[in-house]
C-alpha cells in the first residue's frame, strides 16, 4: 500500500467552536457609564468574572447581603459564591488596597474570598512611588490631565520600558526583589530630585516673606521622607511587597492556563469587567486625556487573556447623558461651577447651572476620587465612534429613568447626530483637535418633554413612546442595537429586550 491509498486522517485544526460563554462589557464613554449593572448581571450566572485593565483608578459598586461596597481591584464577581474572580494579566495591581479591599469583604462576610479571588502571576505591581510620580508627572505638564493619582500612568510606563516588575517578581528571594526595585528607582531618581530641590527653595523663600505652606506643594513632609527614603533603602520596600506575595501566594495563578481550563468548557460562563472605557483608552480614546491602558475591547481581552475570537457578546454601555471626570474635551457638555482644575467653585443654588442639576439630581461625583463629575448631552457621534472602535455586539443604556426625568424638568431632551468642525459637518472624532483647539459643536435633536419609568414596566414594550424614541434614534445613529437598558440605579433595575 503506498502513501495516496492510505487512509486519511482527519486533523482538527483552529479552536474548538464548542466553547464557554463569554460576555466582554467596555464603557462606551469616558468611564462611570454604569458597567457594574450589566457586569452585576452575568456575573449573577459567572463561572469566572476577569478584571482586565487599569487598578485602583476604576470603582464599582456591588451588594453583598443588601450592604453597598466599592471595590477597586477585586472584580465584582466576588458577590457571586460559585464564581472564581481573577485580577488579569493586563492590570496594574496596589497591593496596599487589595488587602484593605479583601478585609473589608471578610467583614461584609465573604470568608472564602481568598480560595475565590486568583492573581495573575503576569499582572503588574503598582508601587507607592508609583502614585508619588503620578503627581510628579501631573506637576511637570502644562496641560494636566487631571488623573485620579492612583499612580497607574507610571506602572504601565514601568511596563513599558520593561523595568516594571511583575507579579511573580515579588516571590523572589528579597535580596534579588530588592535589586529590582533599586534599578527602576534609580530610572526614577533624577525626577524626585528635581522636585526635592524645587520644594525647598520654596519653602525658604515662604519662610523668608512669613507666608503659609504653598499649595502647590503636593505631599506633606511625612510622606516625602517616606518616599526619599526608598531610594536609600529599597529593601523595605522588598521585604514588604515579599510578605504580600507570600500572603497571596495560593492565589497567584498562570492566568492564560486558568482562562483556558474555563474556556474549554462549553458549560462555563466567562464574564470580562472592562474598566474605564474606549474614550479613555490610551490607544483608542482622546489622547493624551486618557489613561495608561488599553481599555477597550483588544487590550481588554488581552488583559483578560482571551483573544478576539473568544467573545460571545462585547456589550458597549453608555448613558442616557454623559459625563466626564478629569480634563478634556466634552463637545456636549452642560455649562456647570465645574473649575478648570477640574473642581466645583462655589454657588448658589439659585445660580445652579443645568450642568449642576444634572450632577446632583443624579449623583455623578466619583466613585474612587468623589471628583465632581462634568455632565452633558447624550453625543450619538461619540457613541457610533466606539461602537465601530470596539466592534460591540450590543449596546446598554443606562439612566433612562433619569434622563426621562430630566426631560420633564427642562421640557427637552437632545441627541447629538453631528459635529459642526472647521466648516464642515462631521460624524467621527477629529483626531487634530489639539492641534486646530477648536472644539466641535454639537448638532442636535430635540424632543419636547420627557418621560417616566414606573415598576410596573417589565419590558420595553411598556416603556413610553418617548422614550422608545429615544432608544430607536441611537441605534439609527450608532448602528447598534440597544438590548439592554438601565432603569434605576439598583442591579436588578434592567429591561433585557428579548426580541434581540
Ligand atoms: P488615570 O487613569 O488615573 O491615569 O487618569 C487618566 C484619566 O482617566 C483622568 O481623566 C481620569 O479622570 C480618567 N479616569 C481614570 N479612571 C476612570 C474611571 O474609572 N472613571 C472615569 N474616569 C476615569
Amino acid at each position: 500500500m503506498n502513501d495516496t491509498t492510505k487512509e486519511q486522517k482527519i486533523v482538527t485544526i483552529g479552536p474548538d467552536k464548542k466553547r464557554a460563554r463569554v460576555y466582554v462589557i467596555i464603557g462606551g464613554c469616558w468611564g462611570d457609564e454604569g458597567k457594574g449593572k450589566v457586569a452585576a448581571f452575568y456575573s449573577a450566572n459567572a463561572d469566572l468574572v476577569i478584571r482586565a485593565t487599569g487598578g485602583a483608578n476604576a470603582g464599582h459598586t456591588i451588594y453583598i447581603n443588601g450592604k453597598k461596597i466599592a471595590l477597586h481591584l477585586v472584580p465584582g464577581g466576588i458577590g457571586n459564591p460559585k464564581a472564581i474572580s481573577l485580577i488579569g494579566q493586563g492590570t496594574v495591581i496596589d497591593f496596599d488596597i487589595l488587602v484593605n479591599e479583601i478585609n473589608e469583604l471578610y467583614e461584609y462576610g465573604i470568608e472564602d474570598v481568598m480560595d475565590r479571588l486568583k492573581i495573575s502571576g503576569t499582572a503588574n505591581v503598582l508601587f507607592p512611588y508609583h502614585k508619588a510620580l503620578d503627581k510628579l508627572h501631573e506637576w511637570l505638564r502644562s496641560n494636566k490631565v487631571g488623573t485620579t493619582a492612583k499612580g497607574i500612568g507610571p506602572a504601565y510606563a514601568d511596563e513599558t520600558t520593561r523595568f516594571g516588575l511583575k507579579v511573580y517578581d515579588l516571590l523572589l528571594p528579597v535580596e534579588e526583589l530588592t535589586e529590582k526595585i533599586r534599578e527602576v528607582l534609580s530610572l526614577h531618581k533624577p525626577l524626585f530630585s528635581i522636585y526635592n530641590k524645587w520644594w525647598k527653595k520654596e519653602a525658604k523663600m515662604e519662610t523668608k516673606r512669613k507666608k503659609k505652606k504653598s499649595a502647590s506643594w503636593m505631599f506633606t513632609a511625612e510622606e516625602w521622607t517616606e518616599y526619599m527614603d526608598f531610594f536609600s533603602h529599597p529593601e523595605k520596600l522588598a521585604i514588604k511587597y515579599h510578605e504580600y506575595a507570600k500572603q497571596f501566594s495560593k492565589s497567584i495563578v498562570n492566568g492564560h492556563h486558568l482562562v483556558q481550563s474555563f474556556l474549554t468548557n462549553p458549560e462555563k460562563v466567562i464574564v470580562v469587567e472592562g474598566a474605564q472605557s474606549v474614550c479613555l483608552s490610551l490607544k483608542e480614546g482622546h489622547y493624551p486625556m486618557v489613561t495608561s491602558s488599553d481599555a477597550n475591547t483588544l487590550g481588554t481581552l488581552s488583559g483578560a487573556h482571551l483573544s478576539h475570537k473568544d467573545p460571545t457578546e462585547v456589550i458597549l454601555i453608555a448613558k442616557g447623558y454623559f459625563s466626564k471626570v478629569g480634563q478634556g474635551i466634552f463637545p456636549t457638555e452642560f455649562e456647570s461651577h465645574i473649575g478648570a482644575d477640574g473642581k466645583l467653585i462655589a454657588y448658589n443654588k439659585e445660580d445652579a447651572y443645568e450642568g449642576d442639576i444634572y450632577r446632583d439630581e443624579n449623583g455623578e461625583y466619583g466613585a474612587t476620587t468623589k471628583r465632581p463629575r462634568r455632565t452633558g448631552a447624550f453625543d450619538g457621534v461619540l457613541l457610533k465612534n466606539s461602537v465601530q472602535k470596539s466592534g460591540a455586539d450590543y449596546l446598554c443604556i443606562n439612566c433612562i429613568d433619569s434622563i426621562g426625568y430630566m426631560g420633564k424638568k427642562y421640557g427637552k431632551i437632545k441627541i447629538c447626530y453631528a459635529y459642526d468642525y472647521q466648516g464642515r459637518e462631521i460624524d467621527y472624532w477629529p483626531d487634530n483637535i489639539n492641534l486646530t483647539c477648536e472644539i466641535p459643536t454639537p448638532k442636535y435633536l430635540t424632543f419636547d418633554g420627557g418621560w417616566e419609568i414606573t415598576k410596573a414596566m417589565k419590558t420595553y414594550e411598556d416603556f413610553p413612546t418617548l422614550a422608545k424614541t429615544f432608544i430607536q434614534i441611537i441605534e439609527k445613529i450608532t448602528g447598534c442595537q440597544v438590548k439592554y437598558i438601565g432603569v434605576g440605579p439598583k442591579n436588578e433595575d434592567m429591561v433585557i429586550r428579548e426580541d434581540l
